[in-house]
């Protein structure tokens, strides 16, 4: 997708990237190597954040893989303090040179709501122990949206987009934006399959970007609703072994075969090179994996629940 309005030449988004998050919770070099062995083995995407606390890794990776800068797609994303229009482009900067790079593919806004300004990495947060959320640039994304506009401009990015935005949420976006947002990223997966977001993305030319398409289950022990894992979910094990493939080759192909960007983390080699091997599913085995939550609503979940860590409603559920 091109961003409207903009002269640069049209990018495309790689279907399948490399997730990093919580790479930084793997120990010390481990994902700077996912990243160098991602990239040699033939991925071409990366998706990280300022949040994840590894971008000088993925930096060292992309370096160490020795894969032109140009080959790859690279996506970062500010993090919630820093929404005033003058610190994403600082955040930007900040991102660049722990990246070693001189510019992003896709530069995202990673929430819609945003906490109060504070000059570290650190969520300034009330007596209750949530954060504090500014209301006002949560409520209006357009200042925000300005300044990305004009890191375009300025070529920091080739593109930009947001993450775990709401239809209305992007509606409203999509009223003021002169370069529109070209992606939207939010988890999605089986369980949380997202058909009328996907949908009102389709209509929109905004690409959907699905991340935890494995129904990640790392991270802070309070995001998780649930303790079933996704991977051993009955439907996707059973197609898996009728296949002949891994649970994770089915989920990716789902994802895939659906039209959305998937970007499944590892930092293990092994797994990395087997995420990369996609297969392809019959109608029969597609519709089985996409009618789980039609046969049992009761599984339909967010796995990555932010609003359990913070006590905020970060996604703008009803
Ligand atoms: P690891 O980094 O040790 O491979 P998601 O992308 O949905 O957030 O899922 C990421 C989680 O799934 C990580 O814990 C990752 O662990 C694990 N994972 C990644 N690829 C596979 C795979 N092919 N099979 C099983 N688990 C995987």
């Amino acid at each position: 997708a091109a961003p409207n309005g903009s002269p640069l030449k049209p990018i495309q988004i790689p279907a399948l990237g490399l997730g990093t998050f919580e790479a930084a919770a793997d120990d010390a070099g481990r994902c700077a190597r996912a990243v160098s062995h991602a990239l040699r083995t033939g991925y071409r995407h990366i998706d990280t954040a300022a949040a994840y606390g590894c971008e000088a890794e993925v930096g060292e990776g992309i370096r160490d893989s020795g894969i032109p800068r140009g080959d790859i797609f690279l996506c970062t994303k500010f993090w919630q303090q820093w929404h005033a229009p003058e610190d994403v482009a600082r955040s930007l900067d900040e991102s660049l040179a722990r990246l070693q790079t001189s510019y992003v593919d896709l530069y995202l806004m990673h929430w819609p709501l945003a906490f109060e300004r504070t000059d570290d990495y650190e969520i300034r947060t009330r007596e209750d122990g949530k954060p504090v959320v500014n209301e006002e640039l949560s409520s209006n994304h357009e200042p925000t949206w300005r300044a990305m506009e004009e890191l375009v401009r300025r070529g920091k990015t080739r593109a930009i987009g947001v993450s775990n935005f709401n239809v209305e949420q992007l509606k409203k976006l999509l009223s003021f934006a002169r370069i529109k947002p070209v992606c939207n990223q939010v988890e999605a997966h089986p369980w949380l399959p997202q058909k009328e977001l996907l949908e009102f993305c389709r209509e929109n030319d905004i690409a959907f970007v699905a991340y935890s398409p494995l129904g990640s289950q790392s991270g802070p022990k309070t995001m998780h609703t649930l303790t079933a894992r996704l991977l051993e979910d009955e439907t996707v094990v059973e197609v898996a072994h009728r296949l002949k493939t891994g649970p994770a080759q089915v989920l990716l192909a789902w994802a895939i075969q659906r039209g959305t960007v998937a970007i499944p983390k590892s930092s293990n080699p092994k797994r990395i090179d087997d995420n990369l091997k996609v297969i392809e599913l019959g109608k029969k085995d597609f519709d089985l994996i996409d009618q789980i939550t039609v046969r049992d609503p009761l599984k339909r979940n967010r796995l990555v629940n932010f609003d359990t860590v913070w006590g905020v409603n970060c996604f703008g559920d009803e």
